[in-house]
């Protein structure tokens, strides 16, 4: 009855694919409802008793009352650049996360406190920039002030907190003053900036949910709830960015009102803490910093999962898989990973296979090895319910999620019955983990080198609670299911990633895929945005969910190439797969009635486009390698929006910075012969167009009717900047390990141009232990002529990095109307040693000075 959504969904799409009887909106859920509109008495609201504050160790408490005689505390917390606030009833009994997500050892600052009229003011001993005051009310108010500007207002006007059997549930307003534009709440098929959802009519669109769902053929441009939740928003505007995080996994809707004076959001949260941390900025750079500082960065993939994957649901049987691997490499098409998704078990008991369609998994993982490549494997968190199934008879009765009567919790999902692990309990964690072992899969080997952890928000198939778990169900610990529904994924992610780190002694790093996520997933997975479909608006879509994924912490993302749901045209597949080159996470996937989709099924012409995207793709994972391990030190973003870089380019959802170099453009609208391109920055900013071969240069801070066609969408590289390119054509990014590069240097005005570059064994944990990694920068000066490479840090122990040339553009300025530019290319040094396969790592490690020049 439930495969039904999932099996007669495509000629449900043709009218609206998402079943609205199915998910409720803010109308429907009670809470919601109730508390959307509520506009509080004077008599609920708060005032904060600021005489009678107390103070142990370094938090602050101030007590709330209202006129009722209802009492709450707040806690104050100075922490540096974050601050962080609690309110909680007297008698503190919600639930609070603890330090499953937040893992920055968090250490509260010293203050002064000061009484002035109605005002406390609490300022930090260590650096008096950070101040916090508390306005009495009622209604009270906490401003956040950073330098004098007051960043943040928790306005107390809207605080209420219900206490009873029946609902924990509360509200409450954050307002950013010195702010402009509000991003955040990922995730959401929606815009970067987020708007206004609340115009007060009964028209109103709902408020952004978060509540991980299982939300098959998702509508684009929506605020319904997706996978995965980030309860962050980011308060922007040209001069400051400040931002909050509410530490809380419980469900919330949040209506967003951005063209207020005060832009604000108010916050409607189901259940559990309120714990609310401030974020000071003032840059977007400081901010995600802040932020990954708090949850986490990611450690580096295999070089492989930077590739192209190749997915379907599903490949029916091995030889459908290895047929799959041959044709791409027959086409001649670049990939890493081919996926096996659920058709590949024993009728969804997971790590079995299937024994008519799948006979001899070590035979198909050796077919694939020996092209170089590795498969991907999917586990979800539900257990068949069966005695004989060797993973349901190891948990029964202990390691699943129960009842409050203790017994364990059974419904429908894939196998038919079935019950959910519950990660809560490091047992049952341990214990699930545990299966991904080589012994313990039986059939699996290294070249079953990725997991994907699939419906785990967790999907349950039952319409009538929204498709996953009843809040009442309880987890270890005595932890409702409605107080941690969003970390739900997250759980299960953390389990495969030890799981997977154990199964191989620690010397390779995992490789998750989940499609539920919560803020900190990053630590142990990438993230793909589920079921989307192959709309236009879908793949315009995808560059905001990606970009404010990254945006908040969480680098590794990526959208089905094409759209899961539906068939694309050629034309929308071209433009997606162009588009998608410059998103992390990059990976072709379709439904079961979507028609097969492989890059070599299409005509010649089609077939060099996408062969040519791929290339380009394999080309530039240089950069995304470099930027990826400059994550894991700093926590940036590895794409990026442009109000990153600048902070007044707002609102440009198709345009994508990988770094600070490059840009790609996603066209995402049919039959275009030219689109609008934003060039960045400022009259002394220039960037190359690379994509049409013709390298021409345009100013920053003007918006560009650009020409396309079919055969590439817009990219440019940024003057000043220097490319390291993989520009042999090869059938891996594995295979290309030891390729030379290319040297592309993009002089700017002043004929200078700089970069960094990092190259290690691209699989194990030495870039982590022992620093064993090739990690430089790299500076070109055209009025000296050379290319000086230094060391920034690491031990390199023998990393090769040979270049094959040196491609010089230079910015010419003879033609009013265009600029052009002059192309050079060096194959040798001015000493007429040929620059061709120069192993520079090597030379580095000779040199005492760790430094090399070569002149040209
Ligand atoms: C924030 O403060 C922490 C702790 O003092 C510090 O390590 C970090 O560098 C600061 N980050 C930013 C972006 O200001
Ligand atoms: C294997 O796959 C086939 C085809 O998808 C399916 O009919 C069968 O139920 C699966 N399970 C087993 C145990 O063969
Ligand atoms: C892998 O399988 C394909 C398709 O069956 C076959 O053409 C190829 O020879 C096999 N490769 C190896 C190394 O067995
Ligand atoms: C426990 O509660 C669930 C849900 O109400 C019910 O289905 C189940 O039968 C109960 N189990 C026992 C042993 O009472
Ligand atoms: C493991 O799988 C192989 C087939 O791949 C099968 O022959 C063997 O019986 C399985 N072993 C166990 C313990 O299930
Ligand atoms: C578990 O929580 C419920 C309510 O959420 C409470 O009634 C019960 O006493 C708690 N049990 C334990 C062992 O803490």
């Amino acid at each position: 009855m439930i495969k039904y959504v999932a099996l007669l969904g495509f000629s449900l799409l043709l009218v609206s694919a998402i079943d609205h009887t199915v998910f409720k909106s803010c109308s429907e859920t009670p809470f919601c409802t109730r508390l959307r509109n509520e506009v509080l008495d004077v008599k609920k609201q708060y005032f904060a008793q600021i005489t009678q504050v107390t103070s142990e160790e370094n938090v602050l408490t101030v007590p709330l009352e209202n006129k009722n005689g209802e009492k709450l505390n707040l806690l104050v917390y100075l922490l540096g650049n974050k601050s962080r606030v609690k309110i909680q009833e007297l008698e503190n009994k919600r639930f609070e996360l603890g330090d499953i997500v937040i893992i920055e050892d968090l250490k509260t600052i010293k203050f002064t406190q000061k009484v002035n009229d109605d005002e406390l003011s609490i300022i930090s001993k260590d650096d008096s920039k950070y101040k916090v005051v508390v306005t009495k009310g009622p209604p009270f108010t906490v401003n956040f002030y950073y330098q004098d500007k007051l960043q943040v207002i928790l306005n107390g006007d809207r605080l209420l907190m219900e206490n009873t059997e029946e609902s924990q549930a509360f509200t409450f307003k954050v307002e950013f003053p010195e702010s402009e534009k509000l991003y955040g709440l990922h995730d959401h098929a929606w815009t970067m900036s987020l708007g206004d959802t609340n115009d007060g009519s009964t028209t109103s669109m709902d408020p952004f949910r978060l509540r991980n769902s299982d939300s098959w053929g998702y509508e684009a441009n929506s605020p319904m709830a997706l996978y995965g939740s980030r309860p962050v928003i980011y308060g922007h505007s040209t001069s400051q960015t400040s931002g909050i995080f509410l530490h809380n996994a419980a469900e919330q809707w949040i209506d967003a009102a951005s063209t207020d004076e005060n832009p604000s959001a108010y916050f409607i949260v189901h259940s559990a803490a309120f714990d609310l941390f401030v974020l000071h900025g003032p840059s977007p750079k400081d901010i995600v910093r802040q932020f990954t500082g708090l949850t986490g960065k990611a450690h580096l993939p295999q070089i492989w999962a930077l590739g192209y994957h190749q997915c379907r649901f599903s490949y029916k049987s091995q030889d459908d898989v290895k047929t799959v691997a041959a044709l791409l490499d027959a086409n001649n098409f670049p990939w890493d990973a081919i996926w096996l998704d659920g058709d590949h078990t024993d009728d969804y008991r997971w790590f079995h296979w299937n024994s008519t369609t799948y006979t001899d998994p070590v035979e198909l993982q050796q077919n694939i090895s020996a092209t170089g490549r590795v498969c991907v494997s999917i586990s979800d968190p539900h257990i068949k319910v069966e005695d004989t199934y060797d993973v349901y008879a190891g948990a029964k009765r202990k390691y699943f999620v129960k009842w409050a009567n203790g017994s364990d919790y059974v419904a429908d999902c894939w196998p038919g019955a079935s019950s959910w692990i519950d990660y809560m309990d490091p047992e049952a964690s341990d214990y699930y983990g545990k299966w991904y072992a080589y012994d313990k899969f039986n059939g699996s080997t290294p070249t079953l080198a990725g997991i994907w952890n699939d419906m785990n928000e967790p999907a349950v198939f039952d319409d009538t609670i929204e498709k996953s778990m009843p809040y009442e169900l309880v987890h270890y610990g005595n932890a409702t299911h409605g107080n941690i529904h969003n970390i739900y994924g997250f759980l299960q992610t953390r389990s495969t990633h030890k799981g997977l780190l154990d199964r191989d002694n620690k010397e390779k790093r995992p490789f998750i895929l989940t499609r539920s996520h919560f803020a900190g997933s990053q630590r142990y997975a990438a993230m793909w945005t589920g079921d989307n479909t192959a709309t236009w608006e879908h793949f315009a879509n995808s560059y905001s969910q990606c970009m404010n994924a990254n945006m908040m912490g969480m680098v590794f993302c990526g959208a089905d190439i094409g759209g899961f749901i539906g068939d694309p045209s050629d034309e929308l597949l071209q433009r997606w797969y162009q588009g998608a080159v410059w998103l992390t996470f990059f990976r072709g996937h379709s439904s079961r009635e979507s028609k097969r989709r492989e890059p070599y099924l299409f005509s010649e012409e089609v077939q060099e486009v996408l062969r040519k995207t791929l290339y380009v793709r394999y080309q530039h994972i240089p950069s995304f390698y470099t930027l990826f391990y400059e994550h894991t030190r700093n926590g940036d973003p590895i794409i990026r929006p442009l109000y990153y870089e600048y902070t007044s380019a707002n609102d440009l959802d198709t345009q994508v910075l990988v770094g600070t170099d490059i840009m790609g453009v996603a066209v995402t609208e049919a039959h275009v012969k030219t689109v609008d391109v934003y060039i960045p920055g400022n009259e002394t900013t220039y960037w190359y167009r690379v994509d049409d071969g013709s390298w021409d240069v345009y100013e920053g801070g003007k918006t560009e009717k650009t020409k396309v066609d079919i055969n590439t969408s817009p990219y440019y590289y940024k003057a000043g900047s220097i490319i390291f390119r993989k520009d042999v054509p090869r059938k891996s990014a594995v295979a290309a390990i030891h390729d030379p590069m290319s040297v592309y240097v993009n002089l700017d005005q002043d004929n200078k141009a700089y970069a960094r570059l990092y190259v290690d064994d691209y699989y194990s944990f030495n870039y982590e232990n022992n620093k064993d990694y090739f990690y430089v920068q790299v500076e070109y000066d055209a009025n000296l002529d050379y290319l000086r490479i230094a060391r920034i840090d690491g031990e390199d122990t023998g990393m090769d990095v040979t270049i094959s040339n040196i491609v010089v553009h230079k910015i010419k300025n003879e033609d009013k109307d265009k600029l052009r530019s002059q192309k050079k290319v060096y194959s040798k040094t001015s000493d007429g040693i040929s620059l061709k396969n120069l192993d520079i790592a090597k030379e580095l490690r000779a040199s005492k000075s760790q430094e090399i020049i070569i002149k040209l």
